[in-house]
């Protein structure tokens, strides 16, 4: 046959073999266990001396179109499809992790991530220390003897940080450290963290790869040894996705590409036109050349991903105000849908941390994040653009 070598034609070609009924397009398999033609194979299936399917908690033809689909994607070996992008993030550091053990991670995690290293882990022996994402020349001062993965998100959600991922990479080798990277804001079209030696790619499907905002969903994938390990921690915890969701992700995967060349066109521009509003103070995002790592997103994104994030000069009124103002954009907390969300982080997502948590994960009381959908860009900064005029009291 022959080759399939674009990322399009391959997160559209890739499915599971036909059934009976030679369907075009992928079946649902609604169905929590799977039977055996005979007492040996069914022996068989549980000793693990086959592919068959057992259960749906821990496989599912769905479950593993969508696996194959992102591992193609991210150049990794094996995965495991969760309920939630939590639940992967979560996953990806409690089947590894022991009492004793020590986290380096960047200080510029999802505010869940950040719950589950301070809250959580803290009560089973886990401890961890944050470094600046930015300043990596500070982190192997930080790498402790027992310090056993090295977590980072990139870019990070919403100040759009960036970590060298090569740099880290490194690092993560040169200690022996299990490299775990959230890759949600990026998705595979834009950046593979597996080409720097990251053994975990985590991924929150709930955003850009469902892309309509319909289902949750999450992914662990990487190295086979590392993924072994946690397929034995998730059938036995129980956090898989439900074959529906699968089913819903596999076939929004086939549009990636096109979605996010769009967001990203749409992004680049919305943020062009932000800089040179008065009453904007800052504008964060990867591929504007004003962004403090526009060399390094440049090296390790294809484009700028579809999320803008930018500071009022008024401070947390003029962010109310802001949000308060839009006509027809979204005032909601997700992202990476179709349609253009707006969220405040200061008094919605983040406001449980403290003003000085905040200024230390880069979130000032005045920044607004934009997720950019695909609407028409000038239809966009119009809706966003009457908004800062009533907000900046012009
Ligand atoms: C970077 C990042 N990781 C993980 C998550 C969690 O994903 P979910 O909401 O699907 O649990 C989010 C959600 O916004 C996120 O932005």
């Amino acid at each position: 046959m022959p080759q399939q070598n674009d990322f399009s034609t391959r997160a559209i070609r890739q499915q599971q073999p036909r059934t009976a009924a030679s369907e075009h397009s992928s079946p649902l398999f609604l169905t929590s266990s799977f039977v055996f033609p005979d007492a040996r194979s069914m022996e068989d299936a549980f000793a693990g001396n086959s592919d068959a399917n057992i259960y749906s908690r821990y496989s599912n033809p769905n479950t593993d179109e969508l696996i194959g689909k992102i591992c193609d994607m991210e150049g990794a070996e094996d995965g495991f499809a969760m309920a939630s992008g939590m639940s992967a993030v979560f996953a990806s550091m409690a089947a590894f992790l022991r009492s004793g053990d020590h986290v380096l991670a960047s200080r510029a995690v999802f505010g869940s991530t950040h719950q589950i290293l301070t809250e959580l882990f803290p009560r089973w022996g886990i401890s961890h220390t944050y470094v600046d994402p930015v300043d990596i020349g500070q982190w192997e001062a930080a790498i402790q003897p027992n310090t056993r993965m090295l977590v980072v998100e990139s870019p990070s959600n919403p100040g759009l940080q960036l970590v060298d991922l090569e740099q880290a990479g490194a690092l993560a080798e040169k200690h022996n450290l299990i490299f775990n990277v959230d890759n949600c804001f990026a998705t595979p079209y834009l950046q593979r963290p597996g080409d720097y030696g990251a053994g975990l790619i985590v991924h929150s499907a709930t955003k850009w790869m469902d892309g309509q905002g319909r289902v949750l969903g999450g992914l662990v994938v990487g190295r086979k040894s590392l993924i072994e390990e946690l397929r034995f921690f998730c059938r036995h915890t129980g956090p898989a996705m439900s074959p529906f969701n699968a089913w819903v992700l596999s076939k929004s995967l086939e549009t990636l590409s096109l979605r996010m060349e769009r967001h990203c066109a749409n992004a680049l521009e919305l943020a062009q036109f932000l800089e040179e509003q008065p009453a904007v103070e800052r504008v964060h995002y990867p591929f504007l050349p004003s962004h403090p790592q526009y060399e390094l997103a440049k090296r390790q994104m294809r484009l700028g991903g579809g999320i803008v994030a930018f500071e009022l000069k008024g401070g947390i009124e003029a962010g109310r105000a802001l949000l308060d103002g839009i006509s027809w954009c979204s005032r909601s907390s997700n992202l990476g849908d179709s349609r253009t969300i707006l969220t405040h982080p200061a008094t919605t997502t983040h406001s449980k941390l403290s003003e000085a948590q905040r200024q230390a994960s880069g979130i000032s009381p005045g920044m607004v994040r934009v997720s950019v959908g695909l609407e028409g860009v000038e239809d966009i900064k119009g809706d966003i653009g009457q908004a800062l005029k009533k907000a900046g009291g012009q």
